[in-house]
């Protein structure tokens, strides 16, 4: 049966990128063949970003470079996180296929997240579509804040649909928005939504909810009623931005999962296969998933 949502494994990048220890190569190498194997087809592995703001994403290179074969994971995708062209440039050295930009929809979160304006940065992006395009390489664009800001409080939906349509112009195949701080409630995400959706079609939108208020799958689940068929999850739930603190991981790839299962949508993912994986990584950080599905299935 043919996949009738797209999920994007977000746990190697977001998931990873808050971890205080730093976390072998080999380790996140593993998580992702495993995600593979489980029946992950889109998974973001790294983000060619400054060393010096996210230590832990300092072995881009060797993650690309360690990638599961191509003979044994045809058809999956692993993009990565670019700010800028120095980032693109070393991106598409190392063979990314696809990579996605990041803005925000509060001035404040983009000075600390990426230190410079929105305008700014929208404009360090216009050189990395148009290499994007010459190379052949797929620009997926990200707004963090889209419901609330851990500075500005609530954010305006206007204010994110014209992020979008500008993310849109440049020539992002999807937008994710993100609320980044897991603020929202089906009420103000579908109220964000509306707006965007004003401006992106809504097959081009993806939903990236962080769980902080426990929130998420109710997002996700508004959000699939609206008409998204993309999300943005992270196995075991693992996560947070290192520049949004208090905020936790993203929904979790076992939450959602179990979720659509249970709506009779294909996602083309074996859940068994993905609780073992979580086990295994919250093994490996020494917690507990912090997916309530696997907990429910690891206590069976
Ligand atoms: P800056 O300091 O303003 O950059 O940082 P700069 O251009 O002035 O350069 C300063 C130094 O950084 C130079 O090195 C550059 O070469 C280097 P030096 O001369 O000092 O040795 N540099 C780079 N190095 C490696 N890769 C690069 C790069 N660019 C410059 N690409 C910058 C600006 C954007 C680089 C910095 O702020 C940064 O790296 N920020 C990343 C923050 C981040 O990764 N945040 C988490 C991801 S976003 C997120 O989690 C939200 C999301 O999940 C959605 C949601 O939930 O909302 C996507
Ligand atoms: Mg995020």
């Amino acid at each position: 049966m043919s996949r009738q949502v797209r999920i994007v494994e977000v746990g190697p990048r977001d998931g990873l990128q808050n971890e205080k220890q730093t976390i072998d190569t080999g380790i996140k190498l593993e998580l992702i063949e495993r995600l593979a194997k489980a029946g992950l087809r889109d998974i973001e592995a790294a983000s060619f970003v400054s060393p010096k703001w996210v230590p832990q994403m300092a072995d881009h290179a060797a993650i690309m470079a360690g990638l599961p074969s191509r003979e044994t994971y045809p058809d999956v995708n692993y993009p990565v996180l670019t700010p800028n062209m120095k980032g693109f440039e070393a991106a598409a050295a190392a063979g990314a296929k696809e990579v996605a930009v990041f803005a925000a929809a509060s001035e404040s979160f983009s000075q600390k997240n990426i230190n410079c304006s929105i305008a700014e940065s929208i404009e360090r992006f216009v050189p990395v579509f148009e290499a994007a395009r010459q190379q052949g390489i797929r620009v997926r664009g990200y707004i963090s804040c889209v419901v609330a800001c851990p500075y500005e409080g609530a954010v305006s939906p206007e204010k994110v649909a014209e992020v979008a349509a500008r993310l849109l112009e440049l020539g992002s195949y999807e937008i994710s928005l993100g609320d980044t701080i897991g603020a929202g409630t089906p009420a103000s995400v579908l109220r964000m939504l509306e707006a965007v959706a004003r401006k992106v079609p809504v097959q081009q939108l993806a939903g990236h909810y962080h769980d902080t208020y426990g929130m998420a799958v109710a997002n996700a689940y508004a959000s699939y009623q609206f008409g998204l068929r993309s999300f943005d999850s992270s196995v075991a739930g693992l996560g947070g931005c290192p520049y949004a603190k208090g905020a936790t991981g993203n929904v979790a790839t076992e939450d959602l999962v179990y979720l659509f299962n249970g709506l009779g949508v294909e996602t083309g993912i074996d859940l068994d296969a993905l609780v073992e994986c979580s086990a295994w990584i919250s093994g490996v950080l020494q917690r507990a998933p912090g997916s309530r599905v696997s907990r429910a299935l690891l206590a069976k």
